[in-house]
């Protein structure tokens, strides 16, 4: 995204939004918009580390409350066997996966670490639902680590794949071609935190984040991989005045393994 300046002009119910060649002055009431001053407030949040200020089922959980959400309506849709979470961190995620599942009936998670900090796995072990949870920790691109995640899936069970470990392009493209053969058809590899890419000058960022990101990585594993393509899942549910993109930090994410 280009550096722009953002006017938001709250008497009389306009954005402006100005570049270094051109201008344009919208409503506030339209989609787009929103979508500007989304973009702003995805920013603004990364500064103040918004997304680190949550808890799901009583563990912090490092993630957007709209890609939950959205999440959660692939995990209703879909009703995965196994979800496999790479990057565990306080394990937040792996108990919001492991409460839709007991919800639903059915579906176990897997999650991969690199290190499992001492107390984050006893709180982790002493959750009401750690009779779902599996933890590995290992870097989630060893050899053998990919070979354990094997192991724990039976064959003809539908799979479900987050990578939230190392953002690097590298790492993600890593990532990627080692569990994305475990993605069943209909279901996602979802590379998480692409919004790296649009963050370059921000505090708590880098220069090489404009292609060091997990976006690019998701985006050349879809060139070279035409069994997956590359968009949002749909929504289940629109009412809005004319939205249709997500507010996420997760864009380019969501890869979708076709059926064949
Ligand atoms: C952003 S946090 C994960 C947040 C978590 N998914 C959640 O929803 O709360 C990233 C985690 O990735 C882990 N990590 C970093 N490099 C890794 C690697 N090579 N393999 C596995 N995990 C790694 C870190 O130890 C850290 O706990």
């Amino acid at each position: 995204m280009k550096p722009h300046t953002l006017t938001v002009d709250l008497r009389n119910r306009t954005v402006t939004r100005r570049g270094t060649d051109a201008e344009s002055t919208l409503p506030f009431c339209s989609p787009e918009a929103f979508a500007w001053i989304s973009d702003a407030w995805l920013q603004a949040g990364w500064d103040v580390k918004h997304v680190y200020s949550f808890t799901w089922l009583g563990r912090p959980i490092i993630q957007l409350p709209e890609d939950l959400l959205r999440l959660q309506e692939v995990i209703w849709n879909l009703q995965p066997d196994v979800i496999i979470e790479t990057g565990v961190a306080h394990g937040g995620g792996l108990v919001f996966y492991a409460s839709l599942c007991k919800i639903m009936g059915k579906g176990r998670v897997i999650g991969v670490d690199i290190e499992i900090r001492p107390h984050n796995r006893a709180a982790i072990k002493a959750h009401p639902l750690a009779s779902l949870l599996t933890l590995i920790e290992a870097s989630s691109v060893a050899p053998e680590t990919v070979t354990k995640v094997k192991a724990l899936i039976q064959p003809g069970e539908r799979v479900l794949v987050l990578l939230d470990s190392n953002h690097s392009r590298d790492h993600v493209r890593a990532e990627l071609e080692a569990y994305g053969p475990l993605v069943t058809p209909g279901s996602y590899i979802v590379a998480t935190d692409g919004i790296m890419k649009d963050l370059v000058g921000a505090p708590r960022s880098h220069p090489d984040w404009a292609v060091n990101n997990p976006c690019t990585a998701a985006t050349e594993f879809a060139q070279a991989h035409p069994e997956f393509m590359q968009a949002p899942p749909d929504w289940r549910f629109n009412e809005s005045s004319g939205l249709t993109n997500n507010v996420t930090y997760w864009p380019g994410a969501w890869l979708r393994r076709l059926a064949v």
